[in-house]
């Protein structure tokens, strides 16, 4: 496929149901279950709305085939910024052609433009498509980061806290009014017409 005929640009609001629908085929949980970061339409609007300059969609005969969400970091009272690839993303069906180097590559510019020194990313420890990628790009000094959780859902608060939200989530109008409530009404209704 010749990659000159993909258009690479910022995101526009009318590609964040594209993104968010490739993104899902792409970070399934049960794929990548130490991914920490949850793919869903807030993370996709979010960035959108944050970070507009560092989020890039690729396109071929307007078929959303690749995006990038990133972020451009920069710490208070210090010379340190940085760029911080989020999400990566290339359509399953035209993989290795080259999208997500070219995405990469434009991502890499809107950094440097935007004065960063370094550019991060992380990927789960058995991505070995990704990692791989990104060693061909160039990245080095690989650092294990390790994931742990802790599972809530046995803890006495949290069963508390399930309870009383299940209660809440009963809106109080589906159930038939108390005859309290229903004497209540009446007189109020009563008051009010007495004015
Ligand atoms: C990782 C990903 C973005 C790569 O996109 P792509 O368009 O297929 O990558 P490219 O065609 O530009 O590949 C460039 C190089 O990366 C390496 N590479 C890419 N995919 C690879 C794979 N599946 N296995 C081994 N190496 C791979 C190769 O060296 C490749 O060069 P080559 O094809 O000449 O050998 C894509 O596979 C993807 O969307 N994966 C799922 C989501 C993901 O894991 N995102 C990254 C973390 S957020």
């Amino acid at each position: 496929m010749p990659l000159d005929e993909i258009e690479i640009r910022e995101m526009a609001i009318d590609d964040l149901a594209d993104v968010f629908n490739l993104g899902e085929r792409l970070f399934k949980a049960g794929l990548w279950p130490a991914l920490y970061r949850t793919w869903d339409e807030y993370e996709v609007v979010n960035f959108f709305a944050s970070d507009t300059e560092t989020c890039l969609v690729a396109r071929l005969d307007n078929k959303l085939v690749g995006f990038a969400l990133g972020s451009f970091i920069e710490k208070r009272r210090s010379a340190w910024r940085y760029g911080y690839i989020v999400w990566l993303g290339v359509d399953p069906d035209i993989k290795r052609s080259g999208i997500g180097s070219e995405l990469f590559s434009a991502m890499k510019e809107k950094f440097i433009e935007l004065g960063a020194r370094m550019i991060f990313i992380d990927t789960d420890a058995r991505n070995d498509a990704a990692i791989n990628f990104f060693k061909k790009l160039g990245f080095d000094h690989e650092n294990k980061h390790i994931y742990m959780s802790l599972n809530l859902t046995h803890h006495p608060e949290y069963k508390q806290h399930r309870k009383s939200s299940k209660k809440w989530r009963i809106k109080p109008e589906a159930q038939p009014p108390s005859p309290e409530l229903k004497q209540h009404r009446k007189s109020s209704s009563k008051d009010q017409t007495d004015v």
